[in-house]
């Protein structure tokens, strides 16, 4: 699963270089009306690569292409399980033999913003170069220039990836590019100010958020205009609504707020990143500077709101403080078998109430953190919190680790069965979150295999009659579009 994706956070050179060379200078440089000197061939290539580093970082290339098991940067081999079978991701390192040491950098720009390979075959989408698509053109050279320069190539080779039938058809890829990847990249909005636009730019194409945030159609492409970002299911997890809906969205939520979120995943009495989003914190956004932050929010206030009708308050400001009663007060202490019939009250004791608090309030200082106020037991689906006790929290910010243990079948401290999860989890959102919401253990066990099967995945099961369906029908609508497309013009 993604969530035990634990990728070697990579050293931000570019801020130590920066400070460095900002050390390096004489206060009375910049006073100094010293005449501007054209940069020496080396120095731009510096900057160059620099900045093509700092692009890799919020694109968060090496999340995808580094093994957390080997830990070797770009070289690939990362699992990413999807409905359709597992797809490894492969060695970018500029390794001659075994990565993209001999791509050109059309190649290259064929492979991130086209998803063709530099031998002519397609890319399955779990590459995202659908948002990459619209980068520009002088990010995409900065990008090849560090990739070619600065990373270390490795030779290793790639593992084989062999999704079932039909989807180990590449070329069904053609068609569904030919139908969904927009060509072109960014174009500014002149109507929009250069911080909005640079924010769209970073939430569109370079930090993807729309992969995981924006609900799909049924051949699994983001939907686009107002419903963009408005919220998806994603694996186990469920990416929140981030439009300005005030209830179901980021409406309620203050510009300092949303920066603190996305540079530390942690906004006491409201909301703590775990799963996928700890992995965007971690590798990506932290890193971010603080004006290219401000942009994201910039645009995503921006956004149009989409009111989830369910949603009767604000995700953040569901519960209160709520004491377990005495009577089941260390009844049960972890570590010992709990049975099956255990109430919920007396599985959180037992198994929650050491850190989050018999009263579910958290710690004064924040770090375990309340469970009222909170987006993953006030939204409108319970996925969340039941990702988070079967997969734990796992962020390292800033060089601190957060880390909550997890509850899953391999967990350390115990555990906990689906009707277990099931009757605890509709004591949380009873005593603390959103008391509309309940959870059956047959949902707890469809979020522990992964979450719901999108439709495209069930109707083309292995070697299913609806896999050939599906294949005629794709080149059926691809025929019939260029047609129509023809016959306009
Ligand atoms: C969400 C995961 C993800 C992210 C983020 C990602 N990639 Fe990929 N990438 C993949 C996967 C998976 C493949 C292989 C897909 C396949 O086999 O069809 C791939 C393939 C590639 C290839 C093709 C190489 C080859 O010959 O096989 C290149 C080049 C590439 N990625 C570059 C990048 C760059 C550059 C970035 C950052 C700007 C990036 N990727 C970010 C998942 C990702
Ligand atoms: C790899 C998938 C993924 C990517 C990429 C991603 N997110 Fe998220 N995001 C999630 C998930 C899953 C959650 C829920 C996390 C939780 O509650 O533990 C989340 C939560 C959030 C939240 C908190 C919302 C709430 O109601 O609690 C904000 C804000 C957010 N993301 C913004 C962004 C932005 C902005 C980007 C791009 C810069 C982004 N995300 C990229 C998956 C992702
Ligand atoms: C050993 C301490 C510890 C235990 C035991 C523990 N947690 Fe946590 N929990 C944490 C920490 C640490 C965080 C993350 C705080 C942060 O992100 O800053 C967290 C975060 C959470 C979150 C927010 C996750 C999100 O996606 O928004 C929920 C919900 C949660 N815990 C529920 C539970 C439940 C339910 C139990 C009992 C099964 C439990 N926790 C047991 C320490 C613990």
């Amino acid at each position: 699963m993604s969530n035990r994706r634990v990728v070697r956070k990579l050293t931000l050179q570019i801020s130590a270089i920066c400070l460095g060379l900002g050390g390096l200078l004489p206060l009375s440089y910049a006073a100094k009306q010293v005449p501007v000197q054209a940069p020496s061939v080396q120095d731009t290539q510096q900057n160059l690569i620099a900045r093509g580093q700092y692009l890799a970082i919020a694109a968060d290339c090496a999340a995808c292409h580094t093994d957390p098991g080997t830990q070797q940067p770009f070289a690939g081999g990362y699992a990413i399980h999807s409905p359709m079978g597992v797809i490894y991701s492969t060695n970018i390192t500029p390794s001659k033999q075994f990565g993209i040491g001999t791509y050109s950098e059309q190649q290259f720009e064929q492979a991130v913003r086209h998803g063709i390979r530099a031998d002519g075959s397609h890319l399955y989408p779990a590459m995202p170069y659908a948002s990459y698509a619209g980068l520009t053109d002088d990010d995409v050279h900065a990008l090849y220039s560090y990739f070619m320069q600065n990373v270390t190539p490795v030779d290793t080779h790639n593992k084989t990836t062999a999704l079932s039938f039909p989807f180990n058809i590449r070329q069904m890829m053609w068609g569904w590019n030919l139908l969904f990847l927009k060509s072109g990249s960014y174009q500014n909005d002149p109507s929009q100010s250069a911080e909005w636009n640079r924010g769209k730019y970073l939430v569109d194409n370079l930090e993807h958020c729309g992969e995981c945030h924006s609900p799909r159609n049924m051949m699994m492409a983001q939907k686009q205009g107002n419903d963009a970002l408005s919220g998806a299911a994603l694996g186990s997890w469920y990416a929140p609504n981030l439009t300005s809906d005030k209830l179901s969205g980021l409406g309620s939520w203050s510009r300092e707020q949303l920066a603190q979120y996305l540079q530390t995943g942690d906004v006491p009495g409201k909301a703590q990143a775990a799963g996928p989003m700890a992995e965007a914190v971690t590798n990506s956004l932290q890193h971010l500077h603080d004006d290219d932050i401000e942009a994201i929010i910039t645009y995503l206030q921006s956004l149009p709101a989409v009111a989830h009708p369910q949603q009767s308050k604000p995700t953040g400001d569901f519960g209160q403080a709520s004491n377990v009663d005495t009577d089941v007060r260390g009844t049960a202490p972890m570590g010992i078998g709990l049975s099956q019939e255990m109430s919920g009250k007396a599985l959180y004791d037992s198994a929650c109430a050491s850190c989050h608090q018999p009263d579910g309030q958290g710690t004064a200082d924040h770090f375990y953190p309340s469970l009222s106020h909170n987006t993953a037991t006030g939204g409108n689906t319970p996925n969340n919190l039941i990702s988070a006790i079967l997969f734990g929290v796992q962020r390292e910010v800033k060089g601190k680790a957060i880390f909550m243990p997890n509850f899953g079948p391999d967990s350390q401290v115990q555990a906990l069965s689906d009707q277990q999860i099931a009757s605890l989890s509709n004591y949380i959102f009873q005593q603390y979150g959103n008391p509309d919401l309940h959870v059956t253990p047959e949902q707890v066990t469809v979020l522990r295999q992964g979450g719901k099967q999108p439709l495209l995945a069930r109707i083309a099961g292995p070697a299913s009659i609806g896999g050939i369906v599906l294949v005629v029908l794709i080149v059926l609508i691809v025929v019939i579009r260029r047609a129509r497309q023809k016959s306009r013009g």
